[in-house]
């Protein structure tokens, strides 16, 4: 045989397989989503994300304290408020709930990272994501809005802000009004690159966000478009971003590579809702190995270049992680 070039060499041996992996990943780079609603004494499942719950701020301290125990440094955290209103007032008011859920966690976990969502559709009457005006969501009557929540979130303890809403301007309103009031060096993870999406059917159900009439799509961008995400990627840093993410993850995999590729600032992706929901209904079913999957589908989106995952697989994918089972 004159066979000089043999790639199953390098596969032969498994310490040898793991020695020569091209992609590498640690649990530092995970980012866990929790959802908090006002009330006492909740933790209730979410049909459509089992595993995921949602819990009121004195439930909160157990499901930090499982994250932490994982080895999952930083959290994501969503608001369900009370009421809902036109003027999302929920989402900027002092003892608003993730407000009041950052006081508590940032006392007693203070070790965990703590960034914010910052958007207005889980606090509006109509679901969604700004102002309106008519049937019409009014961008810059929105960006004020914007400001103040993210404004709220950081006098409240938030470490990082990030702004899911998709008005053109807002990262710069809101790194203006932080730098005003002292906070130039809270960094804003962008939601740059985030499509208009499916996939986020089982966090809206989570959130009771659902626009309550039309879409998202004259905000949110159109998934055949890829300059687009170029487009909003580079206007989001001129602004003043310091993370660019990309949304959903899986299916948008090439646009995670472009971005990481056109820049120069880490890049995150979110593996959303409905990524989430398929593999566990599969999984419930028998049809797939769940935790097989999960790593599988994690690797290909650090491999398409995301440096940051944010997961609800977060726990098990740090366990899986430090086993060297991945990565
Ligand atoms: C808020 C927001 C959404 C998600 C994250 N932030 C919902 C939406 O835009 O409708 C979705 C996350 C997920 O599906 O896991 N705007």
């Amino acid at each position: 045989m004159d066979q000089l070039q043999r790639p199953r060499r390098l596969r032969y041996d498994p310490r040898l397989r793991n020695m020569v992996r091209e992609t590498r990943m640690n649990k530092s780079s995970l980012i866990y989503p929790l959802f908090v609603q006002e009330g006492n004494n909740i933790t209730q499942e979410i049909s459509a994300m089992p595993g995921q719950f949602r819990y009121s701020v004195d439930t909160l301290p157990y499901e930090l304290e499982r994250v932490a125990k994982a080895g999952v440094s930083s959290v994501m955290l969503f608001g369900i408020p009370e009421k809902k209103d036109e003027l999302a007032s929920g989402a900027w008011a002092e003892d608003g709930i993730v407000q009041k859920a950052l006081k508590m966690a940032k006392q007693e976990f203070p070790n965990l990272y703590y960034i914010t969502d910052v958007c207005l559709c889980e606090y509006t009457s109509h679901g969604h994501c700004g102002m309106l005006c008519g049937h019409e969501v009014d961008n810059d009557a929105t960006l004020p809005v914007l400001a103040k929540t993210a404004l709220s979130h950081v006098q409240a303890g938030s470490d990082m802000v990030a702004p899911s809403d998709m008005m053109d301007g807002r990262v710069s309103a809101i790194r203006t009004l932080l730098d005003k009031n002292g906070f130039s060096s809270i960094p804003i993870l962008s939601y740059a690159v985030k499509y208009s999406s499916s996939f986020y059917g089982p966090f809206r159900t989570a959130a009771d966000s659902a626009p309550s009439f039309g879409d998202r799509k004259s905000y949110q961008m159109d998934y055949h478009n890829k300059k687009e995400a170029i487009k909003e990627a580079q206007l989001d840093l001129e602004e003043g971003a310091d993370l660019l993410m990309v949304k959903p993850a899986l299916s948008y995999l090439d646009v995670i590579q472009t971005v990481e590729q056109k820049f120069d600032v880490p890049v995150a992706a979110y593996s959303v809702s409905g990524e989430y929901a398929m593999i566990k209904a599969a999984a419930q079913k028998g049809w797939i190995d769940e935790a097989s999957i999960v790593c599988e589908t994690a690797a290909s989106i650090y491999r398409a270049g995301a440096d940051i995952l944010l997961t609800y697989y977060a726990k098990e994918l740090a366990q899986y992680m430090a086993e060297g089972r991945l990565g």
